[in-house]
């Protein structure tokens, strides 16, 4: 097998992109089917089907990131404030959000029906959450736009919940702002693949 398969490649090409812009190399129909086939084909544990998200674009966009600042401010010390408002901007500069939820009834109903598993489900619902920003981030990189993975929850879930109307049982994990691509991020470094994979043969 060649490690430049399609996907694979895809893996190797995706980073971490904080210079974003407001445009976008898709149109939002085609962001939100990504999305919507993301979450469709990522699997989840005994099938829960439990990852909710949530595609923000424009002004719901915009909205997102200044909940999350006027929440900042509230409690970041005056002098830190300026560089978390510019981080902040930065995110707010993007073309959208995809904000990443776990629904809490599903992970509930399952400890309540398979209770030798109770304490593997909020751990298997995180993971499958972490599957589902995965294959949305590396998707997003193929199409040529840039993102990266925020985690401003629990700070901001009342607020966005009752902002954009979501249930109570939803659990935010992560927020994913992206855009088209301003600056290419820098070189990663990496730990030594002996060191990481044992393989036995
Ligand atoms: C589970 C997880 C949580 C992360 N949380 C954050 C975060 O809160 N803020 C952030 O800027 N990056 C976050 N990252 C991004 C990592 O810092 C980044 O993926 C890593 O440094 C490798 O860089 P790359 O994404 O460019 O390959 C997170 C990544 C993972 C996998």
């Amino acid at each position: 097998m060649s490690t430049s398969t399609q996907f694979l490649n895809a893996v190797k090409e995706r980073r971490s992109v904080y210079a974003i812009s407001s445009e976008s190399t898709i149109s939002d129909k085609e962001i939100v089917e990504l999305v919507e086939t993301a979450v469709l084909h990522s699997p989840t544990s005994f099938n829960s089907q439990s990852s909710r998200a949530v595609v923000l674009l424009g002004e719901h966009h915009h909205k997102l990131w200044d909940i999350t600042a006027e929440t900042l401010r509230k409690i970041v010390p005056t002098e830190q404030f300026e560089g978390t408002a510019q981080k902040l901007a930065s995110f707010k500069a993007g073309h959208g959000t995809v904000l990443f939820f776990e629904d809490q009834n599903v992970v509930k109903h399952l400890q309540e029906n398979f209770a030798l598993y109770a304490e593997n489900f909020p751990i298997w619902s995180n993971q499958s959450s972490g599957i589902l920003q995965f294959v949305v981030w590396t998707a997003l990189s193929e199409q040529g736009l840039g993102a990266s993975l925020q985690h401003y929850n629990p700070l901001i879930d009342d607020e966005v919940k009752s902002t954009f109307g979501l249930p109570a049982e939803w659990k935010l994990i992560a927020q994913m702002p992206f855009g088209k691509v301003v600056t290419e991020p820098g070189e990663k470094e990496f730990l030594p693949i002996e060191d990481r994979v044992k393989v036995f043969q």
